[in-house]
């Protein structure tokens, strides 16, 4: 097993730094100077005619169908929602065959993400699958695969089988935008270029794993934290806060920046560590208003910002990542919330491989 792990300590951290190999692969051939490739989305015969998608799927993976919502409706301009498989089985989905259903499944095998799927294609809906493994049940009954090549994850908390979801849901958005003519090459051109700088940034990003393993080590003495962020930023607020619950048994709360006011705002109190992210520009300064009213009640907070940002006067720490179109922000913000959740677990001294009561997948329902 220590072969396996290639020198790392666990699992994660060897595969949490194997992202920027494995962003590399997902994107290899699937971007080109005029946009971008998906052959696999030919299947889909009706593409011209979808007028709103849904994204299901279970877990981490949801928190990326998330992100896919925003990045469906920012860039094919299609409405979209995200959709926890084992509610959207269950609830008679208003979906018919101009209804996209996009399901996300590390393993392709969950039980609730298959349902899901099932109840998608008997109402008619055309299913795309994004996945980790060739030949699973997802991929074999889906009407088109997008798979991502994170390589085999073995650790039970998803790193690079999340951060290669978002990047399968940016080509998919990205490619239904520019076939059906939504963005102009100008715009597909700037998104390509930025996806393609964005496994040499995770790298930078990676470089400040020891300033996340000082902080996490804080972290490690409390139950409590929270992340907050708006748009994409909240997207990511809820993978990061999942991560650290999984894995550290600390106990977190991810909010919506602009809605911690109207619901838990009592709960920050002296020193409780907070996570804000701060990468949506057009909602930058209102971001700040909401990290300043944790900042008056005593919250430690840690942003996380692009470079040029100025934010380090109103915060304690200021964790950086390279600058990228805010869109793509979620590939790069989630890294140090990885490296935070899993420094705490090994501060911790907890089973950071194989957390207590969670399973890598779920078979049953
Ligand atoms: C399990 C795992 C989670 C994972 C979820 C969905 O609950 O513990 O980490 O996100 O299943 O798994 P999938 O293979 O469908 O992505």
């Amino acid at each position: 097993e220590a072969a396996e792990k290639g020198g790392y300590p666990h699992f994660m951290l060897k595969e949490i730094f194997e992202q920027p190999r494995a962003l590399r692969a997902t994107l290899k051939g699937r971007l080109d100077n005029g946009g971008v490739l998906l052959d696999e989305l030919k299947q889909i015969k009706n593409l011209n005619d979808i007028n709103k998608v849904y994204f299901v799927a279970c877990g981490t993976a949801y928190h990326a169908g998330l992100v896919g919502k925003y990045v469906m409706e920012n860039l094919a301009r299609i409405p979209a929602e995200a959709d926890i498989a084992s509610e959207f089985r269950y609830r008679d989905p208003l979906i018919d065959e101009n209804t996209l259903v996009v399901v996300i499944s590390q393993s392709g095998e969950t039980a609730d993400t298959l349902a899901a799927m099932r109840e998608a294609q008997s109402k008619g809906a055309p299913v795309v699958a994004i996945t980790n493994v060739v030949g699973s049940s997802v991929s074999r009954e889906a009407d088109a695969v997008i798979y991502t090549w994170a390589g085999p994850e073995v650790a039970v908390a998803s790193t690079k089988a999340y951060l290669t979801q978002l990047a399968a849901a940016y080509l998919l958005g990205l490619f239904i935008g520019q076939e059906r003519k939504v963005l102009t090459s100008d715009q597909v051109t700037s998104v390509t270029q930025a996806l393609r700088e964005l496994p040499e940034q995770l790298e930078q990003v990676l470089g400040h794993a020891e300033t996340v393993e000082k902080l996490a080590g804080e972290w490690a003495k409390r139950e409590d934290a929270f992340f907050i962020g708006r748009g994409l930023d909240y997207a990511v607020s809820l993978e990061g806060s999942l991560k650290l619950k999984e894995i550290s048994y600390i106990h977190a709360e991810a909010y919506a920046a602009g809605e911690l006011k109207h619901g838990t705002l009592a709960l920050i109190t002296e020193g409780i560590p907070v996570v804000a992210l701060a990468t949506q520009s057009s909602i930058y300064d209102k971001t700040v208003s909401n990290i300043k009213e944790v900042k008056a009640r005593g919250a430690h907070v840690t942003a996380v910002v692009f470079e040029d940002s100025n934010i380090s006067q109103s915060v304690d720490q200021v964790i950086t990542i390279p600058n990228t179109i805010p869109l793509l922000a979620p590939i790069l913000t989630v890294v140090p919330l990885q490296l935070l959740a899993y420094y705490a677990a090994v501060a911790r001294g907890s089973d950071v491989d194989k957390p207590r009561n969670l399973a890598k997948s779920v078979t049953v329902e």
